[in-house]
């Protein structure tokens, strides 16, 4: 029997006690679905909590962790005494075509299997607004703005009409120079220029590397909890994906190669483990890089954000250990200046160059030309090193407040993790709390913090948090943990 509530029809949410999933999950997974598709038109108002609480015969408090979410990732838009509006967020314009609910009957699907994967939701929507704890944000409040623009202003000025034709499919050559002799005494990696493919994300940097390497069905390690992107990168190349458990030193490579010796690759955070935030230990890297050898498998390096390391010198990285040419190492500009910069790299072994300049002038062409040539003159004139000397300090002392508030106003209830590096903390929750409830009530708030659970792919999952400290000063993240605290 369709639904009638106060506001819209809403024929579509009839809620199974018997499903699983809780009562509030599977009311914000039916909302979201009917505005993706298209079933509630933007614009439309919902009925009240209240009312739809009672026609629904839920609590308040489910209909109340379902808006709450919905609001936050952007699907709903609420206010004070005039109810909630359905609003379709800036990620999900697009034209979906989901499998399960197509627009229009087919006899084939209308993506194919490639899209289909691709299109699969395994990202979950970011909030675009600046949140206190958002993971892996930049003090943007720190960046050096006016040396950028001069820089760019620079490089605008001297660009002759050769340069405004086509730029390189691998990059900019000075550029591919400058981060390779950073890279050589920054982090130990050891390559000629040649190697360095300018990209503009990492995403971008697995998503090539899953293409290249991997063919439809082969295995791939995982880090459990690991990182979503690189799921999505290698889910939607066909790969199969094998996790396999982090613990204190790291990634497991025993358990890998138990679980998975055949593998074609593996993905790892060797510096600073996303999201706990371990290192993995020499003698793990070392038998990694041994299990590439001999079974001729590929080790992808993520070096996302390694340069802030607060008590020791940064740890090399894995590629300059590598003697058999088994390593793609991928690091990153977007962390350490600033998100939208899209500008960041893949060191290659010398055997895949080629291929890969080849396959990334068959899939983009190549990045901007204009901000690689700034990127490059940024790093030449030192900016670079010198910004990321300074961001390393306000980071540790981010860090250092960030654990100090957790302490005091939190203590016992959220344990921090390993936090001598990057720019988040994970801290894991108490028994018996749960970090949806938690975020739910967290996003109401505007807080930005992530869930740990949905970081593990298999069974066995921890509750927690991921608490991004980089992008917020002091006084923010105290009123922000303070905050948390209360909804504790
Ligand atoms: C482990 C890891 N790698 C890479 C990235 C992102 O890098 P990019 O924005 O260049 O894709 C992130 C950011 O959130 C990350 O957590």
């Amino acid at each position: 029997m369709p639904k009638r509530a106060a506001g819209v029809s809403l024929p579509f949410l009839a809620l199974d006690s018997g499903e699983g999933a809780p009562l509030h999950h599977q009311l914000y997974e039916r909302l979201r679905e009917s505005i993706l598709s298209g079933a509630l038109a933007p614009r439309s108002r919902l009925p009240s909590t209240r009312t739809l609480s009672r026609e629904l015969g839920v609590s308040r408090g489910t209909v109340e962790g379902a808006f709450a979410q919905l609001d936050a990732e952007g699907f709903l838009e609420r206010r004070v005494g005039s109810g909630s509006v359905v609003a379709l967020p800036e990620h999900a314009r697009l034209p979906r075509t989901s499998p399960s609910a197509p627009r229009h009957r087919e006899s084939r699907p209308v993506l194919s299997r490639r899209g289909q994967r691709l299109s699969r939701d395994v990202l979950p929507p970011e909030p675009r607004d600046v949140r206190p704890f958002t993971p892996c944000l930049p003090a943007l409040d720190l960046f050096p703005t006016r040396l950028w623009s001069r820089a760019v202003a620079r490089q605008a000025r001297l660009l002759g009409p050769e340069s405004m034709t086509a730029g390189e499919p691998a990059g900019f050559r000075p550029l591919r120079e400058a981060i390779a002799a950073h890279l050589g005494t920054a982090r130990g990696v050891r390559c000629e220029w040649r190697q360095v493919l300018v990209l503009s994300s990492t995403q971008q940097a697995l998503d090539l590397s899953a293409r290249m390497l991997l063919d439809e069905g082969e295995g791939v390690w995982l880090e459990e909890p690991g990182y979503l992107g690189a799921r999505a990168a290698f889910e939607s190349a066909g790969a199969r994906v094998f996790p396999v458990p982090v613990d204190a030193e790291g990634l497991r490579v025993d358990v890998g190669v138990s679980r998975a010796a055949k593998a074609r690759l593996a993905y790892v955070t060797p510096s600073h483990q996303y999201p706990l935030g371990v290192t993995l230990s020499l003698p793990r890297r070392l038998a990694l890089l041994e299990w590439a050898r001999s079974a001729r498998a590929w080790v992808l390096e993520d070096d996302y954000d390694s340069e802030f390391r607060y008590a020791t010198r940064p740890l090399a990285a894995i590629q300059g250990l590598d003697v058999a040419g088994r390593v793609l190492y991928a690091g990153t500009f977007n962390k350490v200046m600033f998100p939208s910069l899209r500008l960041a790299f893949l060191v290659v072994p010398d055997a895949l160059v080629e291929a890969f300049t080849a396959a990334r002038a068959a899939t983009d062409g190549h990045a901007p030309l204009l901000h690689q040539a700034a990127m490059a003159h940024f790093m030449e004139a030192g900016h670079y090193v010198a910004h990321l000397r300074q961001m390393r300090l306000a980071y540790a002392e981010r860090r250092d407040v960030l654990l100090d508030a957790l302490r005091r106003e939190v203590d016992g209830g959220l344990v921090p993790g390993a936090a001598e590096a990057g720019m988040h903390v994970t801290a894991f929750l108490a028994r018996g709390l749960r970090d949806l409830d938690i975020v739910q009530r967290a996003d109401t708030k505007r807080l930005g913090a992530r869930r740990l659970s949905p970081l593990y792919l298999g069974r066995r999952e921890e509750q927690g948090l991921v608490l991004g400290f980089s992008g917020t000063s002091p006084a923010g993240l105290r009123d922000a943990v303070r905050a948390l605290a209360r909804l504790l």
